[in-house]
């Protein structure tokens, strides 16, 4: 049902149990944003290149690394337990067994450290199952640095990873940024921690870091050197800085081009306009048994795969139940239309819920 002998980047791949890749993500894949000039994500990317580029040590930049990567470059070569629940199917485009897209640019780590590499930047699209709403999209682009190795022995690298760290977020959100430092569990760095950026009315975590775990550095073959990394996800920045509150619109380049490709200047002062829909959304609910390891992210990943014009803003799982005789259980789904630059009539979007409700089917689920 996901796809035969798929060809990615031109090249064939076995499929089997662990295969879930949709034809709607291989026709994506590689159609990464951060390389699009004056494209939003390239203008962060390049705030946060600009501001690496100030301090005095020189680093490497990568951004053209395939995201078809190992299961051992994304999970074991960053530490990532056997049974960890951030290696489940639900949650990754798996091509098979051996082979997944990436999920974090961390997959990149220890292959850059063995180059020899000790200061770089690695930018990419990285690709995961997730929930359906404003903010979730199952592309989405991330920027990651070891920002430096010392050698052993120096004791600055936390004193050097918070003053670095706080002056990118400074940099990118102002000198009066109100932000906090907060205790975070990462498998590959110790300890690490998270910011939090204070914004409207919200504390929003902007990016992930830590000292790198020795056992990494080992995978690297830099084992003499201590150093730390950061992880952070150029949509969530964006969306902030330009106010942009519908993740779609990264992907609609009609307006990315006509709103952004006079962008000059000082990138806070820019935002972005969203049109206005004057149409609710259009609602639809759909209740059925799900079928044997079904799980709410493979509902999203069959809506998608139809929903390839972005018709579908949000969906919510508004009910799930388990029959006491049968012992089947059922979800119930309510999906909401709207573009993310037009209102939707329910004329324009019938197809595509009975699309949704056919292709259930075929997977085995009872309508009801
Ligand atoms: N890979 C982490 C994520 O995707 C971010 C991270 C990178 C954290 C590097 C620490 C160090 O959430």
């Amino acid at each position: 049902s996901h796809f035969r002998n798929a060809s990615l980047f031109g090249k064939e791949y076995k499929e089997d149990h662990m295969t879930n890749l949709t034809p709607r993500i291989i026709n994506n894949l590689g159609n990464h944003k951060h390389r699009i000039p004056n494209h939003p994500i390239e203008i962060i990317k390049n705030e946060i290149y600009k501001y690496f580029d100030q301090s005095s040590t020189s680093f490497a930049k990568f951004e053209e690394l395939s995201p078809i990567v190992t299961v051992e470059q994304n999970f074991d070569s960053v530490l990532i337990p056997k049974e960890h629940v951030s290696r489940d199917k639900k949650d990754n485009y798996y091509i098979n067994e051996e082979l997944l897209l990436r999920a974090h640019t961390s997959a990149h780590q220890v292959e850059l450290l063995r180059k020899g590499e000790s200061s770089f930047l690695c930018c990419g699209d990285v690709y995961r199952r997730d929930t359906m709403d404003r903010s979730h999209y199952p592309i989405f682009h991330q920027m990651e640095g070891p920002r430096k190795l010392f050698i052993r022995g120096s004791e600055k690298v936390e004193n050097d990873l918070k003053r670095t760290l706080e002056g990118l977020v400074k940099h990118l959100f102002g000198e009066n940024v109100e932000y906090r430092w907060m205790d975070e569990y990462f498998p590959f760095t110790h300890p690490s921690f998270e910011i939090e950026v204070f914004y409207e009315g919200d504390w929003l975590e902007i990016l992930g870091c830590g000292i790198m775990e020795h056992r990494v550095l080992v995978n690297g073959k830099a084992e003499d050197k201590i150093g730390w990394a950061f992880g952070l996800g150029l949509e969530r920045l964006a969306m902030r800085l330009f106010d942009i509150k519908d993740i779609r619109l990264f992907w609609k380049s009609e307006v990315v081009q006509e709103q952004f490709q006079n962008f000059t200047g000082d990138f806070r002062q820019f935002k972005f306009v969203l049109p206005e829909r004057k149409i609710e959304p259009a609602k639809f609910d759909l209740a059925f048994w799900v079928p044997e390891g079904f799980h709410e992210h493979d509902f999203y990943d069959i809506a998608r795969n139809i929903d390839v014009e972005d018709a579908i803003e949000n969906v919510e799982l508004i009910d799930v139940f388990t029959h006491p005789k049968t012992g089947k259980t059922s979800h119930c789904y309510r999906t909401f239309y709207r573009g993310a630059l037009k209102g939707l009539q329910f004329k324009d979007v019938e197809h595509i819920d009975s699309a949704i409700r056919a292709a259930l089917q075929e997977q085995g689920a009872g309508l009801r």
